[in-house]
This record gives structure tokens, C-alpha cells and sequence, in this order.
């Protein structure tokens, strides 16, 4: 049986109040805090939301449902939402690769389906350099693994992984939420 050793991973929930995530992911007003020190890098609109004391009655079952999978205990964990806000592109914004280090578990919840021409997510594989040019022609792995955009769908990963967002080429209005998440062992 085939194993892969990493340390990448992320999972796609499907969120059991989604209806409810989405409705104050839309009609949430802005905190009075505006500045980002990461958005000079990024060519897409930010906004920052008043949601955290909201947070974890809306995120809690996508969270148990994340770490279920992951088969791990998370009750003793003390999570807290460092920052919740929502990015809008509009026609040739972009997102470059980055990652959100030094916070611990990262999501994007999508707010549309992802449509012809729009930005896509895709993670970034950083060991890829690594892999000679003769397994890339047999088709070993890629430098991407895209993930497609559905609305009401929670993506969570680990903040260290590397990703970005394509060139927005259509002129859709694509949004997203996503939030950091910070937790002790200690
Ligand atoms: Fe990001």
C-alpha cells in the first residue's frame, strides 16, 4: 500500500449551519480597525470583520468536524480567533504565494462558485524544486493542487502551507472570508 510522508494537508468541510455562516459572512459590519499589516503585498480588497465573538458559535462544528478527521483531541486546545476578515477581487487581483506563519490553523470560507476565468485557491508545493525533471515528466505530483471554489464550502490547513490566489481574469465578483487561529499545547 502506497504512503506519503507530510506534513500538508488541509480538509474541505462541508459546515452543518452553513446558512447561517453565510448570512454573517455577508451582513457583517467592519470593525474600526482597518489596517493590515500584510495587505501592501496583495492586490485584492480587505476588510476586517466584526465577527470574533461570533466566531466559534458559527465555526465550532466545522472546527470538531476538522479535527475529528485529523483524529485529534482539540478540547484542551484554548483556540482563538486572531482575525476574521473578507477579501473581494475584482478583475486582475491576485493573491501571491504566501503563508500565515506564525499563526497556527488558517480557513477560507468561499462565498461564491467558483466560475470560468475567476481566481482559483491552490496550495503551493515547496519541496517541489526538489524533484527532478524526469519524475515531473511521468507526471510525478505537481507544484499546485487547485481547489475549487463552492459557496458555503470551509477550507482549513494548517497556517503553514504555502498558497495563493490565480489572476482574477472575469469580472465576477469573487469573495471569500478567512480567518487565523491560534492555539496552545501548553
Ligand atoms: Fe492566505
Amino acid at each position: 500500500m502506497l504512503e506519503t510522508i507530510s506534513n500538508n494537508f488541509y480538509s474541505i468541510i462541508d459546515p452543518p449551519n452553513k446558512d447561517e455562516i453565510l448570512l454573517n459572512a455577508e451582513i457583517s459590519k467592519l470593525t474600526e480597525d482597518q489596517e493590515f499589516s500584510w495587505a501592501d503585498y496583495c492586490s485584492i480588497k480587505v476588510e476586517r470583520l466584526d465577527l470574533q465573538e461570533k466566531f466559534f458559535p458559527l465555526f465550532a462544528p466545522s472546527l470538531n468536524i476538522f479535527f475529528n478527521e485529523l483524529n485529534l483531541d482539540a478540547n484542551d486546545l484554548g483556540i482563538y480567533c486572531d482575525e476574521i476578515w473578507r477579501n473581494t477581487y475584482t478583475r486582475n487581483f491576485y493573491q501571491e504565494i504566501h503563508n500565515h506563519s506564525p499563526l497556527h490553523l488558517s480557513g477560507v470560507l468561499f462565498l461564491n462558485d467558483e466560475q470560468e476565468g475567476d481566481g482559483r485557491f491552490f496550495f503551493f508545493n515547496r519541496d517541489y524544486s526538489e524533484v527532478s525533471k524526469e519524475w515531473r515528466h511521468i507526471g510525478l505530483l505537481s507544484d499546485r493542487k487547485y481547489i475549487k471554489a463552492e459557496r458555503g464550502k470551509i477550507l482549513l490547513f494548517p497556517s503553514y502551507m504555502l498558497h495563493g490566489v490565480t489572476i482574477h481574469k472575469s469580472d465576477n465578483i469573487r469573495k471569500t472570508l478567512a480567518f487565523n487561529l491560534l492555539f496552545s499545547t501548553v
